[in-house]
Formats: structure tokens, C-alpha cells, sequence
């Protein structure tokens, strides 16, 4: 059937106002999510049909345009995994050691989702005593360990109903399966699809609900529940897609930050080794993370890192003008990062007396990008799904912090008080962080950092809100719900389409709930 939309309304044309005119009519004042609302516009797009795919350079696909931010209590490798397996990416933060960082970002690539790559093992020699003591002292929830030798190899599968008290004085070789009775998969055979070649394993051998995965000398490689890949199954038809890479890893990226020798001068070598070890580990883009990106030290480490990785995907920032997008454009970066100062941890506005509000900054970054190619993430002051779709119709991305920050795969312990549970949240300018190694991302000396000097962020706490697949699901759901009311199919239909409309403070006060008695409205998205 051929659906026609209804004719266009002069009165729309004039109220409700494309990127250029209405930023423009706006000037001179600049304005942030909370001052602006998108108008709805006729639609044939539900929202689960929505695409939200996105990219970062030619070969950097995302699935979601959400990327987790650099930050210590924000990105490691198990955030990084959770956002790649959810579609987006994650940027592991620099407060570590190179190796350390390098490490993070082995993890992510070898990551097979669903296999445990490192089971907990018993030796033949154990006594079932001992083995129970473990499970006690550890508070393991299973009682079922693959039996290794002391050079790693698979010998037997201690199985959960011989772990019992009746038999706490026998030796585990006594009681195990032995390796002759086993079946196990070859880690060649099962690398490509892990929880294919499981549920096809599990099919044809009835009953068993453990696959010990071995690799060619009979080494122990991993193990995958049926549990596992039951639950894995059922999720895959209501997740999105990962984001991988063309060998099928999950894509990561990786903070660099621009390390100076004792005279000042950019330490080409060492920023070149290192991002050389990130790349031999198959590492998907780096970003050059700093305050200040309009500068002469960041242009030398784009060009720098351009000069000698000429396919490595580039994230530099961050800028707030038109000026610095084409700058760090010209110096080989890919995507630039948009933010100066509307973190919810960032005090820079009110120390520096710098930035601009975040859609103002992102519609004038945004110019430039085009003329020159590149992309742009919008990074900081996101708190809720609509203020995303408000930025995605300027950005191809958007960096989250606090919003991941209360994750369960974000770093940090959780802390009780008064009975809610809590994880620390700080950011990268805050006197903590510098002191742990982020200084020279706001252009201070980390030996500056024991010394006074301004810091440009502050440490938080904030709510534990769930698992990331949780926080993703809420706010990807409302990204959709938003292109269904723009009519919107993808990404850059959502760009097109977006017509804008200023919010007055009581246009602000009825967007929000307003005149009831607030029973529970709680998200994990804000
Ligand atoms: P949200 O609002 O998502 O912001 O929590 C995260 C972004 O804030 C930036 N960032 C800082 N900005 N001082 C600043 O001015 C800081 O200490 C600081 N730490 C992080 C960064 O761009 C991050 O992605």
C-alpha cells in the first residue's frame, strides 16, 4: 500500500525550526538538552524497527551509537565487554599502567562470550574434604570442576554428586570421570561460534550440561554451562547485535594520553610503543583524552600517531568550535570528541570559566565536521534517553559516564550507606584521579598534582543501577521511541528530520512529572 503523508503546514515550517535556522535564532545565547525539544513529525517507523547503527570511520561500525567514557570509574575491560556485547564500544580509561591498559584490552579481544575462559580447577591429588572447604570459603555456587595436572592438562571432571561429606576423606582421582570417558570439544572446532557449537554439543550428548573445551595438546581451555548457553539463546532474540570486529572480537578502544618528558617535550617514543602494543592486540581505535584538544600538544600526538598507524581509528578531543573540529580533522583524527565542561562530574565552567553549552557547541562542531569528513561524539551532560536522541541529531555517538558510572561492570566497589548502595564516581580533572595518573589530560604535570593546582572535576558517588544490558535496554529503548516520533529510520534520517523548538523554565517544569505525588518513576536511566 502506498501511504501518503499528510501536506507540509506553513505554520510548522515557521515555528518548528531545522539545526542552522534555530541555533542561529537562538544567538547569542547557547543552549543545552534542557532548553530544547524536538517536534514530532508524521511516521511509518516503529520504534523497535528503528536502526541505531552508527560509525566511527570507515571501519569502525557500532551497532548502538553509545560509547562508555575514558574515565577510572567508568571503563576496564569488563564495562568494555558488556557495552561490545550490547553493540557500543569501550574507551579504557589511562589511569594504569601501559602493560596494564594493553592487558584490558587483550581481554575484550579474546573475549568468547559464554565460555569461561579461566574455570575454577581441582587437582587429582585434592581430597574431596578440601575441595568442599573451597566451595565453603569461596562461596561457589556449583560443586561440578574440570580435574587439571600440574602442566594444565585435562585429566577428569570432578562431578557435583560425588562432592558430597560422605566422601570427604577419598582423593579426587578416586572419584572423578576420567579424561578416556569424557567428551570434550576441540577449541579450534568451536572458536568461530562458541554457543552454536555448545547447543549442538548439548543436543547430541543428552545429559551432560558441562563442555570442556581442549585445545590441540589436550590443554584445558575453557568450559561452557548449558545454563550458560540456554540463557545466552533466549537473551540473543531481544539483544542487539554485538559489535565486533571483521574476525568476529568485540570492538575496544583505548585512552592515550599525550605522555611528556621531564623538558616538556612529547615523549613521541614512548606514546609510538605503546600504541604499537595496543594495535598488535588488535585494538579497534584509540582517543587522545584531553581537556584542551585546540592545541599544539594534541595536533603532534594525532599527527604523530597518524604518521605511523595509518589505518588505526583516531578519537581526538575534546573541542567545543568549529576551529578545533577542523584542526584535529587536519591532524588525522577521525572522530572528535564534543564537551568542554557539561559532565555531571566536570566543574571546568565554573573553574576556567570556559565551555559551551553542549547542543550549541555540537551544531557549531558539527559544520566542520562535515567540511571535513569527520565524525562527532557528543561527550558529557547526557542524563536521561531523550537528551541522547537531542544529541544524536547533531552527533554520529555519544560518550556516557554517570550514566554507566552506577553499573555493575563499572570499576569500584560497591558501598553501603544507610542502607542504599553505592559506587564512587570522580572525574578525570578531580585531584584524586590526577594524582592516580590523569593530569596531563588537563595539561598539568603529574608531579603538579601533589602541588596546588585547580582541579576541574569532582569525586561523587552514584547509585548502583543494575547491569549495563539493563541501562542500555532503558536508554536505547527510548533513542527509538524518539526516531518513531521523528519518523526517523536511522541515524541520518533522525539528523535530516530533527526540527527544534526553545523550552521556556515552565516549558521545562511540564516536561517533567509535575502535580502528583511521586509513587516510584525510578529508571535505571535516571
Ligand atoms: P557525564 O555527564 O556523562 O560526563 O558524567 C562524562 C564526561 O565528562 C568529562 N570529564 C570531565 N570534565 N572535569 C571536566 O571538566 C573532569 O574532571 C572530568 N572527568 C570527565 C569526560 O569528557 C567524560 O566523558
Amino acid at each position: 500500500m502506498n501511504k501518503v503523508a499528510s501536506p507540509a503546514e506553513p505554520a510548522d515550517a515557521e515555528f518548528f525550526l531545522p539545526a542552522d535556522a534555530f541555533f542561529r535564532a537562538n544567538l547569542p545565547t547557547g543552549l543545552t538538552f534542557d532548553d530544547v525539544s524536538l517536534a514530532t513529525l508524521y511516521s511509518e517507523i516503529l520504534p523497535k524497527d528503528a536502526d541505531t547503527a552508527t560509525e566511527l570511520s570507515s571501519s569502525l561500525r557500532l551497532q548502538i551509537p553509545v560509547i562508555s567514557s575514558d574515565m577510572d570509574t567508568v571503563t576496564e575491560s569488563r564495562m568494555a565487554i558488556a557495552m561490545a556485547l550490547n553493540g557500543g564500544l569501550g574507551l579504557i580509561h589511562y589511569n594504569m599502567a601501559p602493560r596494564d591498559q594493553v592487558k584490558e584490552v587483550a581481554r575484550v579481544k579474546r573475549h568468547i562470550h559464554g565460555l569461561i575462559q579461566d574455570p575454577i580447577t581441582v587437582t587429582p591429588d585434592q581430597l574431596i574434604g578440601d575441595v568442599l572447604a573451597r566451595i565453603d570459603s569461596k562461596r561457589f555456587a556449583f560443586s561440578t570442576f574440570p580435574v587439571v595436572d600440574s602442566a594444565g592438562a585435562l585429566t577428569g571432571l570432578l562431578s557435583g554428586n560425588v562432592v558430597k561429606d560422605r566422601y570427604r576423606t577419598k582423593r579426587v582421582a578416586d572419584v572423578m570421570t576420567p579424561r578416556a570417558q569424557l567428551r570434550t570439544a576441540l577449541q579450534s572446532d568451536v572458536a568461530k561460534d562458541p554457543i552454536r557449537a555448545a547447543d549442538r554439543f548439548f543436543t547430541e550428548n543428552v545429559g551432560i550440561n558441562k563442555m570442556l573445551v581442549v585445545d590441540d595438546a589436550g590443554g584445558l581451555r575453557g568450559l561452557i554451562t548449558a545454563s550458560d548457553v540456554e540463557r545466552i539463546t533466549a537473551e540473543a532474540k531481544s539483544r542487539r547485535k554485538p559489535a565486533r570486529d571483521q574476525h568476529f572480537r568485540l570492538v575496544v578502544g583505548a585512552a592515550l594520553s599525550p605522555v611528556r618528558k621531564p623538558d616538556g617535550s612529547l615523549d613521541r617514543d614512548r606514546i609510538i610503543e605503546h600504541v604499537g602494543h595496543l594495535v598488535a592486540e588488535h585494538v579497534d581505535c584509540v582517543a587522545v583524552s584531553t581537556a584542551h584538544g585546540h592545541t599544539a600538544g594534541v595536533g603532534d600526538v594525532v599527527r604523530l600517531v597518524r604518521s605511523a598507524f595509518k589505518d588505526l581509528t583516531i578519537i581526538a578531543g575534546n573541542v567545543t568550535s568549529a576551529a578545533g573540529v577542523a584542526f584535529l580533522a587536519e591532524s588525522g583524527a577521525n572522530a572528535i570528541k564534543v564537551g568542554q565542561g557539561p559532565g555531571s562530574i566536570c566543574t571546568t565552567r565554573i573553574v576556567a570559566g570556559v565551555g559551551i553549552p553542549q547542543l550549541t557547541a555540537l551544531h557549531v562542531a558539527g559544520d566542520a565536521a562535515r567540511r571535513t569528513g569527520v565524525r562527532i561524539i557528543a561527550d558529557g551532560g547526557i542524563t536521561k534517553s531523550g537528551d541522547i536522541v537531542k544529541a544524536l541529531t547533531l552527533a554520529d555517538a555519544v560518550i556516557l559516564g554517570g550514566l554507566l558510572a552506577g553499573c555493575r561492570e563499572a570499576p569500584g566497589e560497591i558501598l553501603e550507606i544507610n542502607g542504599k548502595v553505592y559506587k564512587q564516581y570522580r572525574g578525570m580533572g578531580s585531584l584524586a584521579a590526577m594524582k592516580a595518573g590523569s593530569a596531563a589530560r588537563y595539561g598539568h604535570d603529574k608531579a603538579d598534582s601533589t602541588r596546588k593546582v585547580a582541579a576541574e572535576g569532582i569525586e561523587a558517588l552514584k547509585e548502583v543501577s543494575g547491569s549495563v544490558d539493563d541501562v542500555l535496554g532503558n536508554l536505547i529503548g527510548g533513542v527509538q521511541s524518539g526516531m518513531g516520533y521523528l519518523g526517523a529510520a536511522n541515524l541520518p534520517a533522525l539528523r535530516a528530520k530533527a526540527r527544534y523548538i526553545r523550552v521556556s523554565p515552565a516549558g521545562q517544569k511540564e516536561a517533567a512529572p509535575h502535580d502528583v505525588i511521586e509513587v516510584s518513576t525510578r529508571t535505571s536511566n535516571g
